[in-house]
């Protein structure tokens, strides 16, 4: 098994293993009343690629694949911010491959890039094979309950101190990152605001970016405005709403949802070493 950086020609091949592969975990970690398992859309695919056509540029060493005889067997990619937070982007092998030990080969040669980093933090699917490899390289496990549903429009509470942010508010973003999860996300700005619209706290205390169906990323330095922000971003949602990665640090954000009308579940798993889950924060699944 050869294992080595990623390369630009490489990254339509993970991102069709990375299809193959969260397919079928979502497939057979699918539960009787969950609907069927989706295939990512032409889309989302696009964006995929992209995302790790950026993290090739910003963090090559992070980036890894595995080839054996027959071709791509696996990849895993992540990054580091101002040498304090290392995190795991995304980290697939090839079905039928899967459980001999090419993820763990893998996962410490993309961890190899964080060494030095006093904080990591990855974003687990329900797959029982990755929850095991994490626990193993040390990250704590943290269930994630997943808001749902319709939004009740005659609930929503305006949010008088959010407007849209700018690229002037980007000290603001940072600054309220090295607080909440102890780095900024820098070039990261630029993916999330193809995610969503930047909206922020107009006295300086948080951030999110308000997607169509629910925040991409929520980050404040309290919950009063944590709340404050969800709500903007429930509003500007259209059609069913999702609010994800909620750990049960962020209770405030269970509140929202069940005034909003939303309903509970439970999807994923936040993993950290070195740190509590960061709160309030809602992470974003690739970006952290
Ligand atoms: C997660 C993933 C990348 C790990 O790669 P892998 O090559 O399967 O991982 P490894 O074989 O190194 O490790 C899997 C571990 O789970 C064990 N395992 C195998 N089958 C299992 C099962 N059905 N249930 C629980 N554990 C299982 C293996 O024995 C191994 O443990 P060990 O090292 O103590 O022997 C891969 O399984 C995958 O692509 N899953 C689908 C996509 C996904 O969920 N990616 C992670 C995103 S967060």
């Amino acid at each position: 098994m050869d294992i080595r950086p990623m390369q630009p020609e490489d990254v339509p091949l993970a991102e069709r293993l990375s299809d193959d592969a969260f397919h079928e975990a979502a497939t057979l970690s699918r539960r009787a009343c969950d609907p069927p398992a989706q295939r990512r859309t032409a889309s989302r695919s696009a964006n995929w690629i992209t995302r790790t056509e950026g993290f090739l540029t910003t963090d090559p060493e992070g980036c890894l694949v595995a080839y054996d005889s027959e071709g791509l067997a696996g990849f895993a990619t992540s990054a580091r911010r101002e040498d304090a937070l290392w995190f795991l982007c995304t980290f697939a092998v090839r079905p039928g491959i899967q459980g001999i030990g090419i993820g763990k080969r893998l996962l410490h040669a993309a961890m190899a890039y964080g060494s030095d980093c006093p904080r990591w933090m990855l974003s687990a699917s329900d797959d029982p094979k990755a929850l095991r490899r994490y626990r193993l390289a040390g990250f704590d496990l943290h269930p994630q309950l997943v808001l749902h549903g319709d939004v009740d429009r005659s609930s929503l509470v305006a949010a008088p101190r959010v407007r849209d942010g700018a690229a002037a508010d980007h000290d603001l973003l940072d600054e309220v990152d090295r607080a909440i999860r102890g780095a900024a996300h820098g070039l990261d700005h630029q993916m999330l605001s193809a995610m969503g619209t930047l909206v922020v706290d107009t006295g300086r205390k948080g951030y999110a970016y308000a997607g169509g169906s629910g925040p991409a990323l929520l980050a404040a330095l309290d919950e009063e405005t944590a709340t404050r922000l969800l709500w903007e971003c429930l509003a500007r949602t259209e059609g069913t709403a999702t609010v994800a990665h909620v750990t049960g640090a962020n209770q405030w954000a269970v509140d929202v949802g069940l005034a909003a009308g939303l309903r509970i579940g439970t999807e994923g798993f936040l993993g950290v070493r070195g740190m509590a889950p960061p709160s309030p924060y809602l992470h974003n699944g690739a970006l952290l």
